[in-house]
This record gives structure tokens, sequence and C-alpha cells, in this order.
């Protein structure tokens, strides 16, 4: 009897070309990778040829610190999305929009620390920890910025495997971190009446937090296959 060729079970580890070629493939996250880094473009573009307004540093705060906010908002998004239209694919947006809202806050917080901290061309550390001191809204942006970091470093599937159980719940820091930076923004604000803004980021994040409470989004995923059909829709007869 002739020997038969044994098969090997065992999976090749995924080369970096297999891990491109992934990439590659999928549309969707170049997609997001592409909406997200233009506005850093645009603001690297701005800075370098002089064209970031006349107070270049109060406009790169403030551009970074939106953009953060919305994309910290928009991961946070995605699992209440999934519910209300079980569109799967958002649940794999939740990671690159929270990494690339780190990235604009990495920025912002450097934005601040070039402003508080440049002495001499150098950056004193203890000028700009005096700076965030001084104010609560500094201390509440830094307290988020702070919780934000552990998620960052985790964020890849090695962490999730190493963390087990306890990945899921040192995430849901994203649940507190959130409302943090609407508090800072809040506090940042002179007249909550003049600029409300902060009062609707409140209430956005607020619903997307009440999405997540086990009764209420059964009561969704009820609503919806009751009542809702997202996609098409079969045609009636003619
Ligand atoms: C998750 C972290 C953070 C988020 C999401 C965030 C978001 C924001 C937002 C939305 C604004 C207001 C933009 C506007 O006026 O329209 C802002 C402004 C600002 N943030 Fe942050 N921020 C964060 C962390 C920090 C940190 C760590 C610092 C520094 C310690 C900081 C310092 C500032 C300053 C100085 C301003 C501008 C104040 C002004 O002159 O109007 N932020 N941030």
């Amino acid at each position: 009897m002739s020997a038969q060729p044994v098969k090997s079970a065992a999976k090749k580890p995924a080369t970096l070309f297999d891990k491109l070629k992934a990439q590659v493939s999928q549309p969707l996250s170049w997609v997001v990778a592409a909406a997200c880094l233009a506005p850093l473009a645009v603001l690297i573009y701005q800075t370098v040829t002089d064209n970031a307004t006349a107070n270049p540093i109060r406009y790169l705060t403030i551009q970074t610190g939106k953009i953060a906010l919305i994309l910290l908002v928009l991961s946070l998004a995605c699992t209440p999305i999934v519910t209300l239209t079980n569109w799967k694919t958002a649940t794999k947006l939740k990671r690159p929009l929270g990494l690339y809202g780190f990235l604009y806050v990495c920025a912002h917080l450097g934005v601040f620390t070039f402003d508080n901290g440049l002495l001499d061309g150098a950056i004193d550390v203890g000028a700009v920890f005096s700076a965030i001191v001084e104010k609560r809204f500094a201390i509440a942006g830094f307290l988020a910025f702070c919780l934000l970091v552990p998620l960052a470093i985790t964020s890849t599937k090695g962490w999730q495997k190493r963390l087990g159980k306890r990945w899921k719940n040192l995430h849901k820091l994203a649940y507190v971190i959130a409302p943090i930076a609407v508090l800072h923004f809040a506090w940042l604000v002179k007249s909550i009446i003049v600029r409300p803004e902060p009062i609707a980021w409140g209430v956005v994040v607020a619903l997307l937090l009440i999405a997540r409470i086990p009764r209420v989004r059964k009561a969704i995923v009820d609503f919806r296959t009751r009542y809702v059909r997202f996609g098409s829709a079969p045609r009636a007869a003619r």
C-alpha cells in the first residue's frame, strides 16, 4: 500500500503580504482611512503653507478637538447602529474609528503641549502639567486622554486574546471617556446658552449609551424585526 500524503491541518501564519492583501480587499477600511486622515492632511497643509488662520494654535486645537470628538462618538455609535439596522459591518468600524479618534486626541494634546510647554526650543513637561491642572476643562481632557491610552494599546487582536474576558471590561472605559470629553467641551465653552454644542453632544452620547442597556437594546431589536425592513424590500407583484 502506498502511503497517502498527510495534509497538514496547521494553518500557515499570515505573512505581511497576506495582511496587506486582506487590507486591499476591504475597500471600506480604505474609505474610512481616507475620510479620517484627509482632515489631518488638510490641517498639516494649512499649517506648513501659513494658511491656518491668524491664530494657528487656537485653530489647530479647535479643529483637532472637534474631529477627535466626532470620531470617538462615531466609534461609540457602531454598536447601536448594528442594533438599529442589523448592518453588522458597522462593528468592524468601531476599532479604526476609535484609533483615528485617538490620533486626533494626540495631535490635539500635541498642539497644547507645543503652546504651553515650549521653552528655548525644548518641551518643559512641568510647564505642560501646570497648564493642565490650572483649568478644569484641561484636567477633564487630559483624563479622557489617559483613559484612551490603554484602549489604544490593547486594541490589537493579540491583546484581545491575551486579556480574554478582561479585554471587554477594559474597553467599557469608552463609555466613560465620551461623557468626560463632552464635559471637557462644556467646561471650556464660556456660555452654554450662546454656544449649546456641548449639550447636543451630551444628548447624542447619552442616547448611544442608553441604546446599550440590554432591555433597551432588546426593545430596539424587537421593533426593528417587527416593523422595519432595511435593505431592498421584495417588489410588489404587478
Ligand atoms: C478625548 C480627549 C479630548 C477631546 C475629545 C477633546 C475635544 C475638544 C473639543 C471638541 C474642543 C472644542 C472645539 C471647539 O471649540 O469647537 C476642545 C478644545 C480644547 N481642548 Fe480638548 N479634547 C480632548 C482632550 C484635551 C486635552 C488632553 C487637552 C489638553 C490638556 C485639551 C485642551 C483643549 C484646549 C486648550 C481647547 C481649546 C480651548 C479654546 O481655546 O477654545 N483637550 N477639545
